[in-house]
């Protein structure tokens, strides 16, 4: 099934007055009333290239998946509002939601439901690369490399061509098999014995729980990582998701594409900020708990510290997710009967920043990661598996974003350009005649 998106419409036209030449560029126009110049010709027609340091102000491609207003602060996925979702909707449902377009019938569900069931074991080989790697690995170093080796292990998906019949077949294998690589790391790095997938027993989200500790699943915490899942689940051309299109389109197969998201989420500055999350506010809590020492801290410009889990390249007002979290966050500590004063910390050093003059001119407000890692922790989820269950959530968002990248009629390889400010021409001497 593949997702028509609506294409861009045309407006008036932009105007470049550059060197005595005048040059008009098309501006082409999204469903939301985003407007884009399109300099595809700028280049040819005046030598010129743009530069834009972190892509800050470059659309890199137009999307039908997700829609995000970060003045607004506003998230949808196939234009259903997060905040609905995150309520009424399931992680699995939601995943069907960003691959296929629209939210499953009861027949479809059943359907995907059942490719998740079908490709829930795990090949021998992938079992022994999990067990290869010392305890005490990052499980993110351990996911990318073992998503990668599936390439190995189904040659009939590994080609950057998929039939529609083959990408219906393979991203719900990389769900199930990402979920069990999640789980089956953890269990290794325990020293303990993995346990299996049980599709027909459990849901997608409970079963990885159980996967995880061997256990009985307390229906509040299932709920609770599905609604982590679902607010993870896409972002639209985010560093990762951006990595897996880049990749993707030197017809890297999709095996590569989603470990080069898995790789680009595990930095502090992406995904990595659950982790950094946690472990700052231990740090604080170390400290004695005078997380106003922190801000100053986060201030000082000599100083590297930076408030993790605070500000966002996109959201300039709130972060729509990060409101949802906070509530979730309460809920789920109150039904399970937990005091972490992590949480009395968190909520302290988010009042005194959101007061600071320094964080308000900045629009810094906290995002999805302030709270989350506060839920994984109640979870009984470690710290360094934080980033991993952020990329089991983000998994659906980088299948589709490949998606409709393959599916894009005359796409083109992800090549940019530069401006370059090394040495100008000079010969090679010969290492004696070196200084
Ligand atoms: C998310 C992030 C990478 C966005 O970066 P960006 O859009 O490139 O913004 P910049 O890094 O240019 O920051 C703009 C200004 O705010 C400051 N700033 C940004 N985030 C800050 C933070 N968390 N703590 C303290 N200062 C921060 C920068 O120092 C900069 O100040 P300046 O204008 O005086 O130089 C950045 O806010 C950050 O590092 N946050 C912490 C990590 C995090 O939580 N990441 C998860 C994102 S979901």
């Amino acid at each position: 099934m593949t997702v028509a998106g609506k294409m861009p419409m045309t407006s008036k036209p932009a105007e470049l007055n550059y060197d005595g030449h005048k040059i008009e560029f098309q501006v082409t126009e999204g469903s939301e009333g985003e407007r884009g110049i399109d300099i595809n010709k700028l280049r040819d027609a005046t030598g010129l290239v743009t530069i834009d340091n972190g892509f800050m102000n470059t659309a890199a491609t137009s999307s039908a998946v997700t829609f995000l207003d970060g003045e607004k602060g506003i998230l949808r996925y196939r234009g259903y509002p997060i905040e609905e979702l995150a309520e009424k909707s399931t992680f699995i449902e939601v995943s069907y939601l960003l691959l296929y377009g629209e939210l499953p019938t009861a027949t479809r569900l059943k359907w995907f439901e059942g490719q998740l069931a079908k490709h829930s074991d795990t090949k021998e080989g992938i079992k022994t690369i999990i067990k290869a790697f010392p305890k005490e690995a990052h499980p993110m170093g351990i996911a990318s490399a073992a998503v990668v080796a599936l390439s190995g292990f189904y040659p009939e998906y590994s080609e950057g061509h998929l039939t529609e019949a083959q990408k219906d077949e393979v991203f719900p294998l990389l769900m199930a098999q990402l979920k069990n690589i999640a789980a089956y790391q953890y269990r290794a790095s325990q020293g303990k014995d993995l346990v299996d997938a049980q599709p027909k027993k459990f849901d997608y989200v409970t079963d990885f729980l159980f996967q995880m500790t061997g256990k009985d699943v307390d229906p509040e915490v299932s709920k609770a990582l599905n609604i982590l899942l679902i607010l993870h689940a896409d972002h639209e051309q985010n560093c990762s998701t951006s990595s897996v299109r880049l990749v993707g389109s030197s017809q890297a197969n999709v095996f590569a594409s989603i470990s080069a998201g898995v790789d680009a989420l595990w930095g502090p500055l992406h995904g990595g900020a659950n982790q950094a999350v946690i472990e700052m506010l231990q740090e604080i809590q170390a400290d004695g708990g005078d997380y106003k020492k922190f801000i100053l801290k986060a201030k000082n410009k000599d100083d590297n510290f930076r408030l993790m889990g605070f500000g966002h390249r996109v959201y300039k007002n709130f972060d729509p997710r990060a409101k949802i979290i906070k509530k979730a966050c309460d809920t789920i500590l109150e039904k399970l009967k937990i005091k972490d004063p992590l949480l009395a910390i968190a909520k302290g050093l988010e009042e005194e920043a959101l007061k600071d003059q320094y964080f308000v001119e900045r629009k810094l407000y906290p995002n999805v990661d302030f709270y989350s890692g506060i839920i994984y922790k109640a979870l009984n989820i470690p710290t360094n598996m934080f980033t991993v269950m952020f990329a089991l959530g983000r998994l659906p968002g980088w299948e589709a974003q490949w998606k409709e990248m393959v599916e894009t009629p005359s796409i083109k390889i992800g090549r940019p350009r530069q401006i370059y400010v090394g040495s100008t021409e000079r010969h090679y001497q010969a290492i004696t005649e070196r200084k």
